[in-house]
């Protein structure tokens, strides 16, 4: 393969597992970045069209000086946690950072050593386990969905006069989704005269983000999709571009650290948030592990909300998807 093709190969490709030009992926990589002045100056690579080939090398070039390990490192830690590539591609590098701080603070200088340490240390483990999660949230995050909530889903719910409504919000990192909802909840009360008892779970592995979800303060980045309505009855100013949530909001919600590989917090949820967590960042099976749990914690009309970027990791005939919101699913009833 020449240099062209090579190159070309290496931005395409983030990790192929066979060899090229007997030299395995990262040989070569490391290969071109040597070659990288003289690639530039190449009246080859100077030609037009090359430019999104130079454009790449440049990028890779400094993603891969920026960082205390490359990809294929990230990957490898990766892998041995069960966690996707796919889902972790755009938030690498601010994941990678607080690993390389790990790193540091351990006295590991490469991978393999920080490897093994995860091997030999349970707590060790544990906490890198907690530096990979990552909690970008916002409030109201997929507008649409949470109109609908609020218009159609809750009311039909409410009108089924039941005496208690449950909620789970697995995996809710700062508490963004948690009080969105207590938000949507709390709005209804002016077109009902009587709401059900509410009980609110809210979950979370990493402790940190609960502590944070607890205090609710958030930045107003996170408030960009709060209507203004809501954000005059619901938050106040906290400090230079901070709001809090207006302490009426943590009612009734009960923060609880839990991982999404063990037994669920409860059963029989009427409604059942799992966004942009292990659907997103985890491998097939994981997913299909915590996946199956969650949904057996649903009772039967119970209503399950997934990320709208996220699909189910299985094939069931116990979810139908409730338009127009793909991602919104009714759990049939047991016939
Ligand atoms: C990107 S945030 C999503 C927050 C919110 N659900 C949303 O959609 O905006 C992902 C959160 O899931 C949590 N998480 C990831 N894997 C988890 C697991 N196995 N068990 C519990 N929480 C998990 C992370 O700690 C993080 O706070």
């Amino acid at each position: 393969m020449g240099l062209v093709a090579a190159s070309e190969y290496v931005v395409t490709h983030p990790q192929p597992s066979h060899n090229i030009n007997n030299l395995s992926f990262f040989a070569l990589k490391r290969e071109l970045l040597s070659f990288y002045p003289f690639i530039c100056n190449s009246p080859f690579f100077q030609a037009p069209g090359s430019h999104y080939l130079i454009k790449s090398l440049a990028q890779f070039i400094r993603e891969d000086k920026s960082d205390f390990m490359d990809d294929h490192q990230f990957r490898q830690l990766l892998y041995l946690f069960g966690f996707s590539w796919k889902g972790y591609r755009k938030v690498r590098k601010g994941v990678k950072k607080r690993i390389g701080r790990h790193m540091k603070a351990l006295g590991c200088r490469n991978m393999a050593t920080y490897l093994a340490e995860l091997d030999k240390h349970d707590e060790v483990r544990q906490h890198c386990e907690l530096l990979l999660t990552v909690s970008i949230s916002r409030f109201f995050r997929d507008r649409g969905f949470w109109e609908t909530l609020e218009k159609k889903l809750l009311p039909d719910l409410i009108e089924k006069n039941k005496p208690r409504i449950k909620v789970w919000t697995a995996g809710c990192a700062c508490g963004e989704e948690v009080y969105s909802f207590k938000i949507v909840w709390d709005s209804l009360q002016k077109n009902f005269a009587y709401l059900p008892e509410l009980e609110v779970i809210a979950t979370d592995m990493n402790p940190a983000h609960l502590d944070r979800a607890r205090t609710g303060i958030y930045p107003s980045s996170s408030l960009k999709e709060v209507k203004e309505e809501y954000q005059s009855i619901y938050f106040i100013r906290a400090g230079k571009k901070l709001y809090a949530v207006k302490d009426s909001l943590g009612k009734d919600i009960s923060w609880e650290t839990h991982h999404l590989l063990s037994d669920p917090p409860g059963s029989d949820f009427d409604i059942i948030f799992l966004r942009n967590s292990v659907l997103t960042y985890y491998e097939d099976q994981l997913k299909k592990e915590a996946f199956k749990k969650v949904l057996d914690s649903l009772t039967p009309n119970g209503l399950l909300i997934i990320g709208s970027h996220e699909e189910l990791p299985f094939e069931t005939t116990d979810l139908t998807a409730i338009a127009p919101h793909p991602y919104v699913f009714r759990k049939e009833p047991k016939q």
